[in-house]
């Protein structure tokens, strides 16, 4: 028996359109299942995660993971998920581009003590507070940054500050060098910078042996060595509770440094003259009592501003004078390159002292600084980010609250962008005239970028530069011949190098 099938035109747009629409949905749900991907990664342990893969230097390992996983890639540290982003391009995507999905700070046990917990750079809260505490910190370092200078040929409060520190160093530097011959000249460096910053915060300098200065200086030190963006204590939720020395540390540095800046931000209180801003803790005072027009409450509470100066004093403090230790053994690595700097200060500077205006012209300084911030990128990751919704980058899908590591030691790193890139060569920033080459210079990334960058990048490099230029005119440091210096540097918040010591002679 046959059938005769009768199929009429209706029917056949029907099942057409019907398989176009199930193609149609296959494609749809299949790239939604593509998008919804995590991050690839490798395999963890229980309760550990990957912290065992970690070795001495994370950002090196993670540079290792990178060419088997690619830009973004997904651990677990201890029992927490971390995404970690390398490459320019992916880096700029999160702090850019995607920068208002990835501005918040994780939850993370060792920063959660600081400034008790209301930090502007460590708390975990964020939003439209948050953007406007961040607003008037700016504007207090920038007004602070205008103020004029009280007696001297400076062109403003801060530049005399840092000045009379940086001659104060090379004294104590020649005083050490006649006592002991070689030297290690981190310890005084560190006083000086920290009397920057008390200055800058308090108006106010310590003498080197101040008791209450010194004290903090070394708990700092303390907390320091015991910290690192892969502190156990923060990733396994346990480890907070053992008497191990780096969850100890934090607790004795915090309370001892929100103390004494609470102190000083009480006294001046007592004092604060509308009229005469002394440093950045009255320029927020002075905005905070500013209710504005519309009579609203203070932008600031008392809370907050202290936890605003106990955010640039922290930030201010490590930061520069570790960025000064690897300077320091730079040039006595290559005593070339320093004899290279001295000639362009005496050629450009002569006698005079150093000025945050000698920036422009001294090419191949700035070149220098930029080459240690790059060659050294001796704070490695950015401080953690935390994604602020469910996003999608590159391809992955970036669940709500995930921790963010950006790998800025991979772009700094990255041969794609830097000609021989673990060679130290400041040349590369310049061009054929001999001139700073600026945008090169930008590529460099040491203070992050977008929503989350550092408040202190001018201040810093200023500070930097006046140190340098106001030692090397002075003086010649040299390495001791027995000393074989080590270049490695020992992980950490910020990497340090390993102890090492200098001689100096002075210039003639
Ligand atoms: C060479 C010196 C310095 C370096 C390399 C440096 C680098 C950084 C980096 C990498 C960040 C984190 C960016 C991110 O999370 O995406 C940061 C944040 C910050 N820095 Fe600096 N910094 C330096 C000096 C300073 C100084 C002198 C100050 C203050 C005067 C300062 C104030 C801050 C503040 C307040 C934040 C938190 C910003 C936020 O969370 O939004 N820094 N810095």
């Amino acid at each position: 028996m046959m059938f005769e099938a009768k199929i009429s035109l209706s029917e056949v747009m029907a099942a057409l359109f019907t398989m176009t629409l199930i193609l149609i949905s296959v494609r749809i749900i299949g790239n939604m299942t593509k998008k919804h991907i995590l991050p690839p990664g490798p395999w963890s342990l229980p309760i550990v995660g990957n912290l065992l893969q970690l070795g001495e230097h994370p950002h090196l390992s993670f540079i290792q993971m990178r060419k088997k996983y690619g830009d973004v890639f997904l651990l677990k540290l201890g029992m927490i998920p971390v995404v970690v982003v390398n490459g320019l391009d992916m880096v700029k995507q999160v702090l850019l581009r995607d920068g208002e999905s990835f501005a918040g700070r994780p939850k993370m046990h060792s920063f959660s003590f600081f400034a008790d917990g209301k930090s502007l750079s460590f708390s975990v809260e964020y939003g439209e507070s948050w953007k406007l505490h961040k607003k008037i910190a700016s504007k207090a370092l920038r007004s602070f940054s205008k103020s004029e200078a009280k007696t001297s040929t400076c062109s403003c409060l801060l530049e005399e500050h840092v000045c009379a520190e940086a001659s104060a160093l090379v004294k104590m530097f020649l005083e050490l060098s006649l006592e002991k011959g070689a030297f290690d000249p981190t310890g005084i460096t560190t006083c000086t910078v920290a009397n920057i910053v008390c200055a800058l915060c308090f108006g106010k300098r310590y003498d080197y042996n101040d008791e209450e200065f010194l004290s903090m200086i070394r708990i700092n030190a303390d907390f320091l060595k015991a910290t690192s963006i892969v502190n156990p204590a923060d990733f396994i939720p346990w480890f907070r509770y053992l008497p191990i020395p780096a969850v100890k540390a934090a607790h004795g540095f915090y309370e001892v440094l929100n103390n004494f800046i609470a102190q000083r931000v009480e006294e001046h209180y007592t004092t604060y003259d509308k009229n005469h801003l002394r440093d950045i803790t009255d320029a927020l005072i002075s905005i905070s009592n500013d209710k504005g027009s519309d009579g609203k409450a203070p932008p600031l509470s008392n809370d907050k501003i202290i936890s605003t100066v106990n955010d640039i004093f922290g930030a201010g403090f490590d930061a520069v004078s570790t960025c000064l230790f690897w300077i320091f053994l730079y040039l006595v690595n290559n005593p070339d390159i320093q004899t290279k700097i001295q000639e362009e200060i005496d050629g450009k500077i002569g006698l005079r002292s150093p000025r945050f205006d000698d920036r422009k012209d001294l090419h191949y300084t700035e070149a220098f600084i930029s080459e240690i911030l790059r060659h050294t990128s001796f704070i490695p990751f950015t401080i953690p980010h935390r994604a602020t919704k469910e996003t999608i980058l590159n391809g992955y899908l970036i669940p709500q609250d995930t921790c963010i590591f950006v790998n800025m030691y991979q772009v700094n790193h990255d041969e794609t962008l830097w000609e021989n890139a673990d060679l130290f060569r400041p040349e590369r920033f310049l061009n054929e005239n001999g001139e700073l080459n600026k945008s090169l210079v930008e590529k460099v990334l040491v203070f992050g970028m977008g929503i989350r960058k550092c408040l202190g990048e001018d201040i810093a490099c200023n500070e930097i530069f006046i140190i340098l230029t106001t030692i090397l005119q002075q003086l010649k440091l040299e390495k001791c011949f027995q000393d074989q210096l080590d270049l490695t540097p020992v992980y950490g918040l910020s990497m340090k190098p390993k102890p090492y010591q200098i001689q100096v002679v002075l210039r003639t």
